[in-house]
């Protein structure tokens, strides 16, 4: 009886598994653990999944015992020193409740111990490090970085901390230029923010890194901000834009998203071809997209988030 107990689920696995492969080998998708079945060699509709040795038999049970590659889940949280004493801490983060972003202190303070709200992320870095492990400068200590729409200033004082750069972080909202603030002078680190817009900043040939971080697809025109941007770098100096985009039909159509979600801070969203030509075209070289990502929630309007790099053509 035991044995039964114990064989049955294990016959059943192999029932399972039997037919899953041959579903993959027919093309079919397939359900359920299929999910961790189809993996890399997914195959097109009406087209075998073949194996790494090239043939089409799959082992569905190896590939469903792959874990699928997770973030740590702090990984990129902000990480700051600091001197002050706690109870200091904790009342200046409490001012600025509800904290959208992880941010940790080395005296064990967190915005998780305080009121955050949702979302809430817990790698807000996450975009500066991969910017940073994409554009190819050299040695950035004592270079100077704008982050356009900088929000509590995380991605600057990154730069700071992890580069040694002096950033100027720039937002619409008085808020956020209050916090970004704030959390610099609780880490001693010289950043400097400040109220600014995003599609007129301009201290000409100042900045040899741009951060433009989710920041476009909320302007009316954001054709006008990647032209300041450019106007910002120092000729040779790179720009990381991360923003949605539409991908339709027609690759030269743009998609007027004003009040998509409800959300009247949303205005275009370009489309990759658009924005690509369009950076081209004012002088921008080496456009390279790094990432793209389409949440469900986006996939039937054809919209992705991307982080594309570029550069300042040089003198
Ligand atoms: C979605 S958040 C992105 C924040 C941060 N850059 C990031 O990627 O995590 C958009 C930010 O842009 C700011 N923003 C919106 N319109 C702006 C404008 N015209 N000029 C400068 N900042 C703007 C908002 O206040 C907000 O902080």
């Amino acid at each position: 009886m035991a044995e039964q107990n114990i064989d049955k689920p294990g016959r059943q696995r192999a029932i399972a598994a039997r037919k899953a492969a041959r579903e993959a080998a027919q093309g079919v998708g397939v359900k359920s653990k299929a999910k961790n079945v189809k993996g890399k060699n997914s195959n097109k509709p009406g087209q075998p999944a073949a194996n790494k040795a090239g043939n089409n038999q799959v082992n569905p049970v190896t590939r469903a015992k792959k874990p699928a590659p997770k973030i740590q889940r702090d990984k990129f949280a902000l990480k700051l020193n600091t001197s002050r004493p706690k109870a200091h801490l904790l009342e200046q983060l409490r001012k600025y409740e509800p904290w959208g972003h992880r941010i940790d202190f080395s005296n064990g303070v967190s915005t998780m111990d305080v009121g955050h709200r949702t979302p809430f992320s817990e790698n807000p870095t996450q975009k500066a490090h991969l910017a940073f492990s994409n554009i190819p400068t050299g040695d950035l200590r004592g270079k100077r970085i704008l982050d356009i729409g900088c929000n509590s200033g995380y991605s600057s004082i990154y730069a700071a901390t992890q580069f040694g750069m002096r950033p100027t972080g720039i937002d619409v909202n008085p808020r956020h230029i209050e916090v970004s603030t704030m959390l610099s002078n609780m880490a001693d680190i010289k950043a400097e923010f400040k109220l600014g817009d995003a599609e007129t900043y301009v201290e000409s040939e100042q900045f040899d890194v741009v951060f433009h971080f989710g920041t476009l697809y909320h302007l009316p025109n954001p054709l006008l901000s990647l032209a300041s941007t450019y106007e910002n770098l120092v000729p040779g100096g790179w720009v990381a834009v991360e923003t949605q985009i539409y991908e339709g039909a027609d690759k030269n159509q743009c998609y007027f998203m004003h009040m998509h979600n409800n959300d009247h801070t949303n205005f275009w969203a370009l489309s990759r071809h658009v924005m690509q030509n369009y950076m081209e075209f004012i002088g921008f070289q080496n456009f390279k997209e790094i990432l793209r990502v389409t949440p469900k929630a986006m996939e039937v309007d054809g919209m992705h988030r991307t982080i594309s790099i570029a550069q300042k053509a040089p003198n």
